[in-house]
């Protein structure tokens, strides 16, 4: 039995359906925390909900990231963790926090990175004029929104998307996208060759690419 806590700052809805899918697939894991960098994060709730265990690290609390991330990897280590999520964990982490989990820590990102690390994505997307966009899950690196990609999910822009239509239609990959791809983890299924992910063993139907439709 895989253990992972799982990173928040806002509502959770990936951190849901990774509660979800762990749930109803009867996965061989469990999500031992919710952690949260601030208090008011309304996915706490939703962990709760879920019966799952919450904690929160308050940024405001420090007057140093170093400070921080000390106290983040503390209750994070406290479980000793197989896994950590970064599930709309909006800080940017140091190199030695980033480093303790080497190989052991996804993140997602609303696009198909390397293109639009950072804030704004899809805004920027538009702006841009991308024909195709979506959303990355990859193993954290020392770079912001960078590492070892596991699976990216597009979507063909339309004419009439704006930057919500467009963030509601990646949302929804995301949601069927992290939870395929932290299954994928738990399963011991990803090997890393040379900062390239490989899926091991695919079964019918799995890809690292996933389409809208
Ligand atoms: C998601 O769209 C995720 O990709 C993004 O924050 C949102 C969190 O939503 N993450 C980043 O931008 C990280 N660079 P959620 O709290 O509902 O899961």
């Amino acid at each position: 039995m895989k253990s992972i806590v799982v990173l928040i700052s806002g509502r959770g809805s990936n951190m849901t359906a990774i509660a979800q899918a762990l749930r109803d697939e009867r996965w061989p894991a469990r999500i031992a925390c919710v952690v949260a960098d601030r208090p008011g994060a309304a996915g706490l709730a939703r962990a709760r909900e879920h019966g799952v265990d919450t904690d929160v690290v308050d940024f405001r609390a420090f007057d140093s990231r170093a400070g921080f991330e000390a106290a983040l990897a503390g209750a994070i280590d406290r479980h000793a963790p197989d896994l950590v999520v970064l599930a709309g964990f909006m800080r940017i982490l140091g190199d030695a926090f980033v480093d303790r989990y080497a190989r052991r820590m996804l993140n997602i990102h609303p696009s198909l990175l390397p293109a639009f690390p950072g804030l704004h994505t899809h805004r920027r997307a538009l702006e841009a004029g991308v024909a195709v966009h979506g959303a990355t899950v990859h193993l954290v690196g020392r770079e912001l929104d960078m590492g070892p990609i596991v699976a990216q999910a597009a979507l063909a822009v339309r004419a009439d998307d704006d930057e919500d239509r467009l963030a509601a239609r990646v949302l929804a990959l995301e949601h069927r996208l992290y939870p395929a791809a932290v299954r994928w983890f738990v399963e011991d299924r990803l090997a890393l060759h040379g900062g390239r992910v490989e899926l091991r063993e695919p079964r019918p139907g799995e890809t690292r690419c996933l389409w809208e439709g």
